[in-house]
């Protein structure tokens, strides 16, 4: 009898990638409600710094946190990886929302999102961009040249849903208010969050989550990241750019940059291959935050996405920081180890 050959198994990359987010996540969430903004991501860039060198692919960061001379760590156009495996893009966001972390709020996450090398749309200097989100069934139904009213009754139609059932996340921002105000007259729920859209976006992309849209204006790199997860999803997305800053719209005008340009999902991200992780830090009503255990343990929740194979994980971490000592020669190689380094034992 012949024996059938297998397919070898093929490697996901955001496996690896949530060990990253663990810990940036773990040493970020030490810093929960200390009303410094700044401390918190330090930690998490330092983390997520150290642990990237570890994963084998020859990234470069196309979203990161600013420009070099402003930011020294996880720069746009920094090389990551070990340098060997696959060649990628990356966008990263140590804390997706540094005041909720900063103020002890939930749905503060830390996110990374890669894709093949040359496919991640590079925001130049759009830092503003309004977006809608919604799920795979509703792909077909937004047009974000149409009116919010528009959209949230072509959206409940593919969901057969009536417009009143359903959940719109909005950033919680004065330049929403005649957004916030359309959506009302339609009927439609409405969840306002100070910040974090990139958590309004996953859950808007992936259903049964309690929100069904995603609608507003947030930030350009946080659009990127947030394409590659509802891609991931198989959701349906469109951007357009959206300046806030004065700066901002003058450098883009004298780019002579399209304000109207639509940007698909296929725009943001034209990889059909794309790797998604996020941990939760302060905690949301989809992902858990670090809880520290008395038992010197960490744990942490993330969800860990891939388009090729469409697969969602949630992946449950219970780190033993109570360990150390028994790795002996691999000391410092897991994700809670690293963050105890950065912020002292648990
Ligand atoms: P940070 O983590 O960089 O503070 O971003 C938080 C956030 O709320 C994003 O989720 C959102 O896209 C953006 O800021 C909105 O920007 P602004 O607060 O300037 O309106």
């Amino acid at each position: 009898m012949s024996k059938t050959t297998l397919p070898r198994p093929d490697r996901n990359l955001a496996m690896e990638l949530v060990r990253v987010t663990e810990a940036a996540a773990i040493s970020a969430a030490r810093h929960m409600g200390t009303g410094n903004k700044e401390e918190g991501d330090q930690a998490a860039v330092d983390a997520m710094r150290a642990f990237l060198k570890t994963v084998e692919m020859k990234g470069t960061v196309i979203i990161g946190e600013g420009e070099k001379d402003e930011a020294p760590m996880l720069f746009n156009g920094e090389e990551v990886g070990t340098g060997n495996g696959p060649e990628v893009d990356l966008a990263v966001d140590p804390v997706e929302g540094t005041r909720l972390l900063a103020e002890g709020r939930p749905n503060a996450i830390s996110v990374i999102a890669v894709a093949e090398k040359g496919s991640m749309w590079n925001p130049g200097q759009s830092f503003y961009m309004n977006k809608i989100v919604v799920e795979a069934n509703a792909r077909q139904a937004i047009d974000i040249t149409k009116s919010p009213s528009t959209n949230l009754i072509n959206i409940a139609e593919a969901l057969d849903r009536n417009v009143e059932d359903l959940t719109v996340f909005v950033l919680d921002k004065p330049r929403h208010a005649s957004l916030i105000e359309d959506i009302r007259q339609t009927g439609a729920r409405i969840m306002l969050n100070s910040d974090g859209d990139v958590m309004g976006a996953l859950m808007a992309a992936i259903p049964g989550t309690g929100i069904d849209v995603l609608m507003g204006i947030g930030g350009t790199p946080e659009g990127v990241i947030a394409a590659a997860a509802v891609k991931a999803v198989g959701g349906g997305m469109q951007g357009m750019r959206a300046p806030q800053r004065v700066d901002e719209k003058r450098k883009l005008r004298e780019a002579n940059v399209d304000l109207h340009e639509v940007l698909s999902l296929n725009d943001l991200i034209r990889s059909d291959n794309t790797f998604f992780a996020a941990t939760g830090i302060t905690g949301t009503n989809f992902l858990e935050g670090v809880h520290f255990d008395r038992r010197g343990g960490v744990t942490t929740e993330s969800i860990v996405l891939r388009s090729l194979t469409g697969s969602i994980r949630y992946v449950k971490g219970i780190h033993q920081l109570n360990r150390r000592r028994e790795i002996g020669g691999s000391l410092g190689t897991t994700p809670a180890h690293v963050a105890m380094d950065i912020i002292g034992p648990a």
